[in-house]
């Protein structure tokens, strides 16, 4: 038999598990009337979750001799600012969630309810991986963003998780996010998770990794600067110094950062718009630059291991779907070296989005393959940025032994 005050509690905690089971009911519903199809099914889940919770509880109180009550739940709030606010709602609620449950270990910890105590252990586990999978999805939100554009991927990664959670349920029981990229902790698979780095880079998004520590890779090429002095003009980088000859007397000194920064890894060589936001990310087997500009991107992959470019291909075409996608065998020189691969034309909804993905030859076993992501106007023709930036990588490309 457990005390009046545990009894009150655990429904206290009745109640919360129904808000919560209301809360993403009414956030699916907003997420269906926006067409977000992929959300609406991970909360219509994430709802049903919830009322498993409550029931659970609702079971326990009354195994133990107490009187589970029906809560009356708050109505929720049916629309929402966008699907960032919604999923900081699902992750503030689940936090609360946690310490709530936290608050009900210490009081069957202090009245020496060891029955209860074991009881909540579940629970514990439970919100360690609900409040992991929302932030993850959260952090996720946060960089893709949520324009039109990003709410499809967005959209798509939850459909992916649904998948998994539906195989989960009709296989062998394990946690239906264990199989997540997102969450993927180990290191098994390093082809495969190579690919799948590849598509989610591809399409706007990043892997959580743990690095275990910061190699040259990681820091940004330095900011050019240009000096002129009397119409004649330096580029120099951070540290630099430079001896002038004679006297200048008076001189008319101005100094602006260089337009373009050096990107130079794995023996390639090229300049890129120094305002591009510059990331890096490495697993075992692959390393990957991403430097981002307003409507281009540029990715350079590195791998180590045996990786097809007519797969990663395939994969990324079955992510945004074949019927979105034209591919065409493609060529560019870049610098003085051909360079063959596919382009990837890809319709949906209202943008579109041309995407060159290159063979970078060289003389060693890695393989290095370079790709462009452009998004193109309503009249299908490339970006100023993107144009700009593929006549300077044009002219600036090299391969260094
Ligand atoms: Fe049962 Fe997600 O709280």
């Amino acid at each position: 038999m457990i005390s009046k005050s545990m009894e009150k509690a655990l429904n206290q905690q009745i109640a919360l598990e129904g808000y919560a089971s209301y809360l993403y009911l009414s956030m699916a519903s907003w997420c269906e009337n926006e067409g977000l199809e992929g959300c609406a099914q991970f909360l219509y889940r994430q709802s049903d979750e919830e009322r498993a919770h409550m029931l659970r509880i609702f079971r326990y109180i009354n195994e133990v001799d107490g009187h589970a009550l029906s809560p009356g739940i708050k109505e929720p709030a049916h629309t929402f600012k966008s699907v960032r606010d919604l999923f900081e709602q699902v992750y503030t609620h689940e936090q609360k969630v946690t310490r709530s449950i936290h608050e009900l270990v210490s009081q069957s910890y202090e009245e020496k309810d060891h029955t209860t105590l074991n009881f909540l252990q579940w629970y514990i586990n439970e919100q360690r991986e609900e409040e992991a999978l929302m932030r993850t999805i959260l952090d996720k939100i946060k960089l893709i963003g949520d324009t039109p554009q990003s709410l499809y991927f967005i959209d798509m990664e939850l459909d992916k998780i649904n998948q998994m959670t539906a195989q989960a349920e009709g296989g062998e029981g394990e946690r239906p996010y264990d199989n997540y990229p997102f969450l993927i902790k180990n290191k098994r698979m390093k082809s495969q998770l190579a690919t799948v780095a590849l598509i989610l880079i591809l399409t706007n998004s990043l892997i959580s990794q743990e690095q275990d520590s910061i190699s040259a890779n990681d820091i940004e090429p330095p900011l050019r600067l240009e000096l002129t002095i009397d119409g004649k003009t330096y580029t120099l980088k951070d540290g630099d110094e430079i001896k002038l000859k004679g006297v200048a007397a008076n001189p008319t000194v101005s100094v602006r950062s260089a337009a373009f920064r050096q990107f130079q890894f794995e023996s390639v060589y090229f300049e890129y718009p120094t305002h591009f936001a510059y990331t890096y990310e490495e697993d075992f087997g692959y390393r990957i630059w991403s430097l981002d500009g307003s409507d281009f991107i540029i990715l350079m992959f590195v791998y180590d291991v045996p990786v097809v470019l007519d797969e990663l291909v395939d994969e990324m075409v079955a992510q945004f779907g074949e019927e979105n996608c034209t591919i065409t065998p493609f060529e560019r020189k870049l610098g003085e070296i051909p360079c063959a691969g596919k382009r990837i034309e890809v319709s949906l909804i209202g943008q579109s989005l041309n995407y060159e993905i290159l063979d970078i030859p060289y003389p060693d076993d890695k393989k290095r393959i370079l790709a462009f992501q452009d998004i193109r106007d309503e009249t299908g023709n490339s970006s100023s940025e993107s144009t700009l930036t593929m006549q300077q990588i044009n002219t600036s490309f090299k391969l260094i032994k």
